[in-house]
């Protein structure tokens, strides 16, 4: 599907519900992998808001790409008790082994780097989530191999 029946379709299925955006988003997003920008300027007329605030609601939430993930997605946490055990140490070695930076998809299209705020893992951080798969305790070498760069 073009990412305007996408839009098209969602709209059907949430415009008469109250704060149809997030779940009009969720969909594209779910159907196409990332939230095209070709589908800002009608989305915003249909719900009469301006380009600018749906564009500012998808930039706030980290879940909406503007460009598709990478085949691999690690989500690395970043919160308090991680960084305590290390994790911005091994985030910095795992990006720049990538060459990509936060938020960032390996030129070749094989993994995407993401910042997350706790998974609820802290007691045995650094914890890392792999495409959607907890994972815990990480050394450098652990998560290199997990990330596919080692
Ligand atoms: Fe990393 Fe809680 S701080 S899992």
């Amino acid at each position: 599907d073009s990412a305007l029946e996408v839009l098209a379709a969602s709209l059907v299925t949430h415009a008469d519900r109250e704060g149809p955006l997030l779940p009009i988003l969720h969909d594209i997003q779910a159907a196409l992998g990332q939230i095209p920008s070709e589908v800002l300027k009608p989305l915003a007329a249909a719900l009469q808001m301006t380009e600018a605030e749906v564009w500012g609601v998808v930039s706030f939430y980290h879940d909406f790409r503007q460009e598709p993930a990478g085949e691999r997605v690690v989500k690395l946490c970043r919160a308090e008790a991680c960084q305590a055990r290390g994790s911005e140490e091994l985030a910095e070695d795992l990006l720049r082994k990538a060459g990509i930076s936060w938020g960032g998809t390996t030129a070749d299209g094989r993994l995407t780097i993401d910042p997350v705020y706790c998974l609820g893992l802290c007691a045995c951080g650094p914890a890392a989530q792999v495409d959607g798969r907890p994972v815990a305790r990480l050394t450098p070498s652990t998560l290199q191999k997990l990330a596919g760069v080692a």
